[in-house]
């Protein structure tokens, strides 16, 4: 069986991520999405938010698993035995980023290789921090998140930009 991860900070899940991870599928027998730390971001949501907000996203989908976890990606992967990391890619700036983790990544685990999907021609813009910042203005949001978690996001973030959450 081939296991996959998609990781991420997922704050919140997108429908960007959403085709990443249903793609992710296609190619692998089981899917991790994993919440990891990223110690350079300042989450809007809390771990447990995020999890629950993605574990309702895909309970439709089998054999995609949502986890949480604190430590090196390279790591989880080697405990769980997955063989791939799957993220994807918008941009020519994203590159130089991802790149450099999946370096960072084969050193600290070299059986561990890293698939990068483009997004499709629609998701090319939509950004986490963007669908953040939208909501927290009151904007419309509903083109950029599963429709089975917007109340959720709008309730907890549209406070006419008076929080500093909108990041
Ligand atoms: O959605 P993001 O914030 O771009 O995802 C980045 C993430 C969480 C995948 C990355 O920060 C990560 O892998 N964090 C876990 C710690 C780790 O393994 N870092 C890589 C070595 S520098």
């Amino acid at each position: 069986m081939r296991t996959a991860i998609c990781p991420g900070s997922f704050d919140p899940v997108t429908l960007g991520h959403m085709d990443i991870i249903s793609r992710a599928r296609k190619i692998f027998d089981h899917v991790i999405v994993a919440v990891l730390v990223n110690p350079t971001k300042n989450t809007a949501f809390t771990l447990e938010e995020r999890i629950e907000l993605l574990k309702r996203c895909t309970s439709g989908m089998d054999d995609v698993e949502v986890v949480g976890f604190d430590g090196l990606l390279a790591d989880y992967a080697r405990v769980r035995g997955a063989t791939a990391i799957v993220k994807g890619l918008r941009a020519m700036s994203d590159f130089e980023y991802e790149f450099q983790m999946s370096l960072f990544n084969k050193k600290l685990n070299p059986e561990l290789e890293t698939v990068f999907l483009n997004t499709t021609a629609e998701n090319m813009f939509l950004s986490s921090s963007g669908v953040k910042q939208i909501a927290c203005f009151g904007g419309d949001i509903s083109n950029f998140v599963p429709g089975i978690i917007l109340d959720d996001i709008q309730r907890r973030l549209c406070t006419g930009g008076k929080q500093n959450e909108c990041g």
